[in-house]
């Protein structure tokens, strides 16, 4: 069935777990039979529609409902306690378990209500999508910024990108500053913080969102979430390329859009970016030299492995009567579709750099040249 609701249902008693199987309406539901070692790494697998916990000896229970809804808030809860101690079941439902059938008394009750309960779920998540179409929430896109070639405007892109996103849409927004050594976000949004990226490394193996929202900081206008770089090439050694798989995995369970800004070198870390990555923006300037970078890279990613042909869309900046190339010209040498042109804007764009103010602060707002073409190129990708 199309819209089966995925259940976890944690037990390690037998006989429950069998008159459970044989009584619960199935024909919404695929239902999973785990132990309680099992739930954090079957949470982590994939989307749960609902974990149901039947109370054990040792009971974890409180930890692993916090752990469940630290990975989806959304993941509905349900506890079938052994015993009517209020205090358990007082602890259990704090953690965020929505409801509690005490057995054996409450077994009846409970198999009554499941194809209700199955299905308010199942309506909740309905309406949902349909506000994420008129919200624009993209649950879990990764979307890196590059350019072999330095100083193409990536991260002033990337940056007012995300801002945008932040300011016009519902959606949860992280903007990851992947400049290891030389950082920069920072300074586009003055952010001043000490925490950065590293502080994750501590915690990296059990990664949850509210360790990353622990260590990001909020942009105080559009209150995107920012994780800045340590600006630190000895500091950055201990970040690898796993601990960034495992960094963009969690960002991708927790936020609607994950922003990438990368360096313009290539190394394991920009590599494992590139391959979580929905979509690669390459920042091209319209100039002969920029074009061959840009095959260089394309070289490059071949040796590598990384393919690029889904993933990658060109952002052309720096558009001016005076370029080399028009973008008619782009079009026909590209192989890839050219998704947004960016206007030089020196003007416009000085008094920002100069103070390290952000582009964007609200919905309305006069807006240079600069942010209103980025603030096309985002209705683009949230249309
Ligand atoms: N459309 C534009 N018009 C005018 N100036 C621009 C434009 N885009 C970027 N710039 C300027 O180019 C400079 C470099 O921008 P930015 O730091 O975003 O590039 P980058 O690609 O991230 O660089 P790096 O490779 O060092 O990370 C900045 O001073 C920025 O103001
Ligand atoms: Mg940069």
């Amino acid at each position: 069935m199309e819209n089966q609701l995925d259940i976890l249902l944690v037990s390690e008693n037998e006989s429950i777990t069998n008159q459970l199987l044989n009584s619960l309406d199935r024909e919404q539901s695929l239902i999973t039979v785990i132990q309680s070692d099992d739930v954090s790494r079957e949470v982590n697998r994939q989307r749960r529609d609902i974990v149901i916990f039947v109370q054990t000896e040792n009971d974890y229970a409180v930890e692993q409902i916090q752990y469940v809804k630290s990975v989806n808030q959304k993941t509905l809860v349900i506890y079938l306690a052994l015993d009517a101690d209020i205090n358990n079941l007082r602890n259990v439902s704090r953690a965020g378990a929505e409801e509690f059938f005490v057995l054996p008394e409450e077994m009846s009750l409970f198999i009554s209500r499941f194809p209700t309960i199955q299905k308010n779920y199942s309506i909740m998540l309905t309406t949902e999508k349909e506000q994420a179409v008129t919200f624009g929430r993209g649950r879990g896109q990764i979307y890196s910024f590059y350019s072999g070639k330095g100083g193409t405007g990536k991260s002033l892109i990337a940056s007012t990108f995300a801002q945008t996103l932040k300011l016009e849409s519902a959606a949860e927004v992280i903007l990851i500053d992947l400049d290891m050594q030389y950082g920069g976000v920072e300074t586009m949004l003055s952010i001043e913080a000490n925490r950065s990226i590293v502080d994750l490394k501590p915690v990296i193996e059990e990664l949850n969102e509210n360790h990353i929202r622990n260590v990001s900081q909020t942009e105080k206008n559009s209150k995107l979430e920012v994780l800045i770089s340590p600006r630190d090439a000895e500091v950055a050694d201990i970040v690898d390329a796993d601990f960034i798989t495992r960094l963009i995995r969690t960002c991708r369970r927790s936020f609607d859009y994950c922003i990438l800004d990368l360096p313009s070198h290539m190394d394991s870390i920009v590599a494992a970016a590139m391959e979580e990555s929905d979509k690669i923006f390459y920042v091209l300037l319209p100039e002969t030299t920029s074009l061959k970078v840009l095959k260089y890279y394309e070289e490059l990613c071949d040796r590598l492995g990384i393919h690029l042909s889904d993933s990658l869309e060109i952002i052309v900046n720096h558009l001016a009567k005076e370029n080399e190339l028009k973008v008619k010209d782009l079009k026909d040498l590209l192989k890839y579709p050219i998704v947004a042109t960016v206007r030089k804007d020196y003007k416009g764009l000085q008094s920002f750099i100069n103070k390290g103010e952000a582009i964007r602060k609200r919905q309305k707002e006069k807006m240079i040249p600069f942010a209103k073409d980025v603030r096309k190129f985002t209705r683009f990708v949230l249309s």
